[in-house]
């Protein structure tokens, strides 16, 4: 996990999906289910219009059931085809065939009507990086695909998976980046593990995890470190700290220690499914 994105990077990424946009039908949007509003990239809309929109909640295994849902009618309140996946096990993954053809369908009725039949769908991949695109083309391609292009005798060019009669997608996913500007959005980008740890310090990072989970999944300190009854995050810490058994020499606390368990459990679901962003995405954490 060791992205940096400098306005080099940016442009040479955007004029990339620029290009590759204009070879597809469909954008697949992959968003981490946990802050499905802070992971977007402000641009994709405008990147991604006149395209069939399929946005896939990734990561729904992590993140809270009923906010994954309420999530999900936003988005498609909002237009777009909507699915919660889990790329990692698959879950979630069968729906996505059927889903594509109700979000081309246009497309398909205005191929017909040209005289045009069974002509692929062709679909790119993007999100911002760690989202987990190479992970869902691996487990949505599978090992059954072919990949096609840049044979001898093919025209050289792009590099498609054929995943079946219908559907082929862009193997190399577009990388988008997130709205690092944003305060908010770049904490809770370090939050969930997506941006470098050096960007926030680490005791710095837990405590905003522990004001977080105290106000939202106010259950999930006690049941992992059994604790109650804190004045502030801080002392929450030091609990924490106490209770996992973190010391320096003699019986100094290592509230380093602590701070990394804390994230560690956060990011991989050990205190439970975690939902950061709200639908009024503008709450402090
Ligand atoms: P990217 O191409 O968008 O950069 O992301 P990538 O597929 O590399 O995935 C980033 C991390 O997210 C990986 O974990 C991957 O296993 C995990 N991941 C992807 N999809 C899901 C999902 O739906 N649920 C869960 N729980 N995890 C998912 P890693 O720690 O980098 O690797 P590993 O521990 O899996 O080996």
């Amino acid at each position: 996990m060791n992205y940096q994105w400098y306005p080099g990077h940016m442009t040479k990424a955007k004029r990339q999906m620029q290009e590759d946009i204009r070879l597809i039908d469909l954008v697949i949007e992959l968003v981490d289910a946990r802050i499905p509003q802070s992971s977007r990239n402000p641009d994709i809309d405008n990147l991604g219009k006149n395209k069939a929109r399929l946005i896939l909640l990734n990561k729904a295994d992590l993140a809270d059931e009923k906010l994954n849902r309420l999530w999900m009618e936003e988005f498609k309140g909002k237009g777009f085809h909507v699915l919660e996946v889990n790329s990692k096990s698959g879950q979630g993954l069968k729906a996505i065939q059927g889903i594509v053809r109700e979000a081309c369908k246009e497309k398909i009725a205005r191929d017909r009507s040209r005289g045009i039949i069974n002509r692929p769908i062709r679909a790119m991949v993007v999100g911002i990086p760690n989202v987990g695109k190479s992970t869902f083309i691996n487990s949505f391609a599978g090992k059954a695909c072919t990949k096609t292009g840049n044979k001898p005798g093919v025209t050289k060019g792009k590099q498609w998976i054929r995943l079946n009669k219908d559907l082929e997608l862009l193997d190399t996913p577009g990388i988008l980046w997130p709205k690092f500007e944003d305060q908010v959005v770049g904490l809770r980008l370090a939050m969930i593990g997506s941006i470098r740890d050096e960007i926030i310090d680490s005791s710095e990072l837990a405590l905003k995890m522990i004001g977080f989970l105290n106000k939202d999944y106010p259950l999930a300190l006690n049941k992992r470190y059994d604790i109650m009854e804190f004045s502030d995050n801080h002392e929450a810490l030091k609990m924490i700290c106490l209770n996992r058994r973190c010391f320096l020499k003699g019986e100094e606390l290592d509230l380093n220690r602590a701070a990394g368990i804390v994230i560690d459990d956060f990011r991989n679901g050990r205190l439970g499914r975690i939902t950061i962003d709200r639908m009024d995405c503008r709450s402090e954490v």
